[in-house]
């Protein structure tokens, strides 16, 4: 199921929000309506974010000409680069396709527009092909018949299409390996219990949901053989930031001896970051907490904190699974490795 792709000078994207009630795709006309979808979140996941900025940078110039499109691609460069903070996927591709424009544009307007749109193309078929890759290295890490506990949504939707932490599990599913799911249902907006559950039910990939709180207890209970997250960024020591509650289940993991997995691309390693320290923490409406889907859970005036991740210390995590293969510690020399080859 591919989550986006563009189509007649549009990007076409399936609304994340409404899902699992309703179906529905939406279509992005300008530049305005990309940074709108990707901060209310009809749009998610980090690489899947990085592909619509691309293509969004691309509808914020699509109209200038030669007088105003250097104008036109700093400001919608900036407007995206604003939607969101966390994922680094955002920056990367932003800073791909500013720059196949810039390297174009000594050639004219409409040779930089080409280039730009060309390079969102090829990023979002790459992102499909670089999962399938993370998909086989994990597959080797499976055995038959494993219970694997994931948090957030991971998956097709949070990417073009297969998925990071869920291409993982459809790469042993599809290879004949019997695995059965445990879906964290995610507070506070339940990406875990709309999206990845929707989506593997849908792929007939076997997957039970339960609340954030039962992960510990189903660990202790010897139901889980290992745990696979995706990540919005990868600091160069391998502390890494992904949906607000992940360091709880890597903590859980490691008391009760369940192998950790992060499954991500290249694109969300920063290597300009020494830990996750130094990782931007994305805070997040209040409503977000205090209500669920529209429905009042806590008092009016309530005081919240709404952090929409969080990080996970290198020395929780035992493998990081990339299109490159699997990194183990020392992330700062394995990954290092891989941007090497
Ligand atoms: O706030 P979201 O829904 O964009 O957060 C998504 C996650 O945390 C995912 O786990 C992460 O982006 C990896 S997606 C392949």
């Amino acid at each position: 199921m591919r989550s986006l792709w563009f189509e007649n000078d549009s990007l076409m994207i399936i609304d994340q929000t409404l899902l699992p009630g309703e179906f529905e795709i939406v279509k992005l006309k300008s530049c305005d309506e990309v940074a709108h979808a990707i901060k209310t979140l009809m749009v998610r996941g980090a690489p899947a974010i990085g592909v619509a900025a691309a293509y969004g940078l691309y509808l914020g110039i699509k109209d200038s000409d030669e007088m105003d499109i250097d104008e036109k691609l700093n400001r919608s460069y900036e407007l995206l680069r604003s939607t969101r903070p966390t994922a680094v996927n955002l920056f990367w591709a932003l800073e791909r396709t500013k720059n196949a424009a810039i390297k174009a544009r000594p050639d004219g307007a409409d040779a930089a527009k080409a280039a730009l749109l060309n390079e969102a193309n090829e990023m979002a078929d790459e992102d499909v092909e670089t999962n399938r890759k993370i998909g086989e290295y994990g597959n080797a890490l499976v055995k038959d018949g494993f219970n694997i506990l994931t948090h957030c949504n991971a998956g097709a939707l949070a990417t073009v299409d297969y998925g990071t932490a869920v291409g993982v599990i459809r790469a042993a599913h599809e290879s004949g390996k019997m695995v059965h799911v445990y879906a964290d249902e995610t507070r506070p907006l339940l990406q875990g219990a709309r999206l990845t559950a929707w989506e593997l039910k849908r792929d007939g990939i076997p997957v039970t949901l339960i609340t954030d709180n039962m992960a510990g207890f189903l660990m202790k209970q010897g139901r889980i053989d290992m745990v696979v997250v995706g990540a919005d960024r990868i600091a160069r020591n391998g502390d890494t930031a992904n949906k607000i509650g992940t360091y709880s289940v890597a903590v859980l993991a490691a008391k009760n001896n369940v192998p950790f997995y992060v499954a991500a691309p290249l694109s969300t390693i920063d290597m300009n970051l020494k830990n996750g320290s130094e990782i931007p923490i994305e805070e997040r409406n209040h409503e977000e907490v205090t209500t669920i889907r529209g429905q009042r859970i806590a008092p009016e005036g309530i005081e919240v904190y709404n952090p929409a991740f969080d990080v996970t210390e290198a020395e929780l995590i035992k493998g990081i699974i990339t299109e490159k293969g699997i990194a183990y510690p020392p992330y700062g020399e394995s990954l290092q490795k891989f941007f090497n080859s």
